[in-house]
């Protein structure tokens, strides 16, 4: 792998990703890693991370120079550029000036920048700079603040930046980023989806064994779908896959498991029909938190139910059901701090908790994907793309769409709205823009239209695009006027009991993503 150390900014991870989306394979590895550590994981490159503003700064991360003993290519980032200058005999000024946000870079020869315009905006965020270079370091790259923006040794293979190339404000980062690992690195591009979904096909026949029994939950979303798909090649009929239907999904969804996943992969599905005992519990409930209490405690209940009913058919072959399948996703292992291997589970947040006396070893074949890797994966399994372009959408599905109680009439209002406006930016090609759009039914306020001849009292709907690579901050998505406007006349004329379409243009945070 290319590994990318952490020195503590909330790059690395995006730093990681880069690195893959240019089909080479990347991990994230703490800045408290020794370098026996990194050396032990032979790494094809080591990229040094952004970090905290200076490399004075108390408790600044340190950097090992030893790790340039090992022969290994290494590219600095910021923080881990002057971290390199530093130990490799450079001069690193305390200037006192910060370069902050876009700067013009002026490259001067070298392979980094080759073929890159002359003048390039860049994203910086120093108050350090590197004044002079290490020995036998080429310096190919000034700005105004840093007199040192990029140098690189070809011969030993190291190289660095200033600037911030992992940032979409950098509009050439990635090609500078991309011709370190090709040109200075020299490592080939096999990371791939075809390449991806063999090597986790392989190891979850490896973990699960010639006998082993597994179930996954499968929530209409992508990662299960991924997750199960690729556990089933590995191990066909002895994966089940347990749906729940709580009356809370969109138009069609219950179908699209049934059908396209079913159809695209052959797996064994029990579909859970629980819509009378959701809805039930509902009734009456409009506060957001005891809504996702009551759904969270159903959605066990009917899983359990479920998974005894696997449990029966094997036990009766006896066997039992060994494995649960999750589609934890990297983001998670990073933020829960990396942790390897299977874990033996008594309660978990994803499935939403099973009884204490089931036991589990987790698969979690996704578990070093990012998202846009786990769609890649998806296609190359070649599951639809109904499936595998779905934006994210919540557990407790629609539930939580609707500000005021949940009722099989307000369900009714908002699946017409939401699939019309799905439809819309479809067709009008944005689905690859937008995080996702939550539609909004708020179910308890009324204003007061016109339609025909007559006077109407009816509820708004609240368009919520959002714009976002990982759901922790967002930005509302400019969508086009001409399709809001397409959006906003179907859904008043389409849907009764609705006489009004607005727009939310608030980021994240303050706002979340969900109205609830
Ligand atoms: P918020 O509203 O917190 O949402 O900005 C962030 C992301 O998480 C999704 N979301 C959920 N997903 N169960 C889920 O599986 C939940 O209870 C839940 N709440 C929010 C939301 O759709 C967005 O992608």
């Amino acid at each position: 792998p290319v590994l990318v150390v952490d020195f503590g900014a909330q790059y690395a991870q995006l730093i990681a990703r880069r690195v893959r989306e240019a089909s080479v394979y990347s991990e994230v590895v703490p800045h408290t890693a020794t370098v026996e550590e990194i050396v032990a994981r032979k790494p094809a490159a080591v990229i040094l991370s952004g970090g905290p503003s200076s490399v004075y700064a108390d408790g600044a991360p340190q950097l090992d120079a030893r790790l340039f003993d090992h022969d290994i290519p290494v590219f600095g980032i910021c923080y881990g550029f002057q971290a390199m200058a530093g130990a490799l005999g450079g001069t690193v000024t305390h200037t006192g000036t910060r370069e902050y946000g876009r700067t013009q870079l002026s490259v001067d020869g070298g392979v980094l920048h080759e073929g890159l315009p002359a003048t390039q905006p860049v994203w910086m965020s120093h108050g350090d700079a590197v004044t002079d270079a290490p020995h036998g370091f080429e310096v190919t790259a000034t700005s105004a603040g840093a007199p040192v923006a990029a140098f690189e040794d070809r011969a030993r293979r190291l190289a660095g930046v200033q600037y911030h190339p992992e940032v979409l404000h950098s509009p050439h980062g990635q090609q500078v980023l991309t011709r370190f690992l090709r040109e200075i690195a020299g490592i080939a591009p096999t990371w791939t989806a075809a390449n991806i979904a063999d090597a986790l096909i392989e190891q979850v026949r490896e973990q699960v064994g010639e006998k082993g029994q597994a179930i996954c939950g499968l929530s209409g979303g992508v990662d299960s779908a991924v997750a199960a798909a690729l556990v089933q090649r590995a191990i066909g009929d002895r994966l089940t896959c347990v749906f729940v239907d709580h009356g809370l999904l969109r138009a069609g969804e219950r179908e699209q498991v049934q059908q396209d996943f079913v159809a695209s992969t052959g797996a064994k599905l029990i579909t859970v029909d629980a819509v009378d005992t959701f809805l039930g519990e509902l009734d009456g409930v409009s506060d957001p938190e005891t809504k996702r209490k009551i759904i969270g405690r159903e959605f066990i209940r009917s899983f359990e139910g479920a998974v005894s009913e696997v449990l029966g058919e094997s036990a009766a072959h006896g066997e039992a059901v060994e494995f649960l399948v999750q589609g934890t996703l990297y983001p998670d292992v990073v933020e829960s701090g990396g942790g390897t291997g299977t874990a033996n589970i008594k309660s978990h947040h994803n499935v939403g908790g099973l009884p204490e006396d089931l036991q589990f070893s987790l698969v979690e074949p996704l578990r070093l994907l990012f998202k846009d890797e786990v769609r890649a994966v998806g296609r190359a399994l070649g599951l639809p793309e109904e499936i595998v372009a779905r934006q994210p959408f919540p557990g407790p599905g629609l539930a939580i769409r609707i500000v005021g109680s949940v009722n099989q009439e307000r369900l009714t209002l908002l699946r017409q709205a939401d699939a019309i406006a799905r439809e819309e930016l479809t067709a009008a090609g944005l689905d690859g823009q937008i995080w996702q759009c939550p539609v909004v039914l708020l179910a308890d306020v009324r204003s007061v239209g016109v339609q025909g001849d007559g006077r109407t009292y009816g509820h708004p709907i609240v368009l919520r695009p959002v714009s976002s690579e990982d759901a922790m901050t967002a930005d509302w998505t400019r969508l086009p006027y001409d399709v809001l406007e397409r959006i906003s006349t179907r859904i008043t004329n389409e849907v009764p009991d609705v006489n009004r379409v607005v727009l939310d243009v608030t980021s994240k945070p303050p706002g979340t993503i969900e109205w609830e």
